[in-house]
């Protein structure tokens, strides 16, 4: 069974991360969706409330074979201990790649036997990010396209 970790802060998960995560699904036959905890990071959500919306959206959109954890340390250790060869990312700029290749390298430094897998964002979900998304709902626009019903009725 070929499985694979889609980490990432998920503050919160988008449209952008669910078609993703509904691709990588197509490669492997598990992918377990990771919020990763950063104690140096406040957050918009606490850490309960993104696990709790990303698992009604994989109920909203469907989605078999997906499993949604928390975890503080390293991703790569995470995906060890859960027999994960493979990391999933998003690429939706050409600025997301400097980011992620330095991501990659890192990780590839720590644990070479944990590969990262890349997916390019489809052009209409590439300007999504969740800053951007939360400074909409903040002044009122509508982001019902953009995010799941689990997310826009707590930004709500
Ligand atoms: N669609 C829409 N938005 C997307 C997206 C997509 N496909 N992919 C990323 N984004 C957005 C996120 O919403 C987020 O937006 P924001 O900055 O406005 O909040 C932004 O892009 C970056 O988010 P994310 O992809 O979650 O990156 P991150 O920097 O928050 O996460 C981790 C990086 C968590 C995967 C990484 O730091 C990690 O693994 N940390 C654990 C410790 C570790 O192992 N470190 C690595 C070795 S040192």
């Amino acid at each position: 069974m070929k499985v694979a970790i889609y980490p990432g802060s998920f503050d919160p998960i988008t449209y952008g991360h669910l078609d993703i995560l509904k691709r990588a699904l197509n490669i492997f036959d598990k992918v377990i969706v990771l919020v990763a905890i950063n104690p140096d990071k406040k957050g918009r959500f606490p850490i309960s409330e993104r696990v709790a919306m990303i698992k009604e959206a994989i109920e909203e959109v469907k989605l078999p074979n997906v499993e949604v954890d928390s975890f503080e340390g390293l991703t790569v250790d995470f995906a060890k201990k859960h027999n994960a060869t493979h990391l999933i990312r998003g690429l939706r700029a050409v600025t997301d790649f400097e980011y992620e290749f330095q991501l990659s390298a890192a990780n590839d430094y720590i644990d070479p036997s944990i590969d990262s897998v890349y997916l390019m964002s489809k052009v209409d979900k590439s300007f999504i990010n969740s800053s951007a998304i939360f400074e909409m709902a903040k002044n009122g626009i509508d982001v019902s396209h953009l995010v799941p019903k689990s997310v826009v009725k707590r930004l709500k």
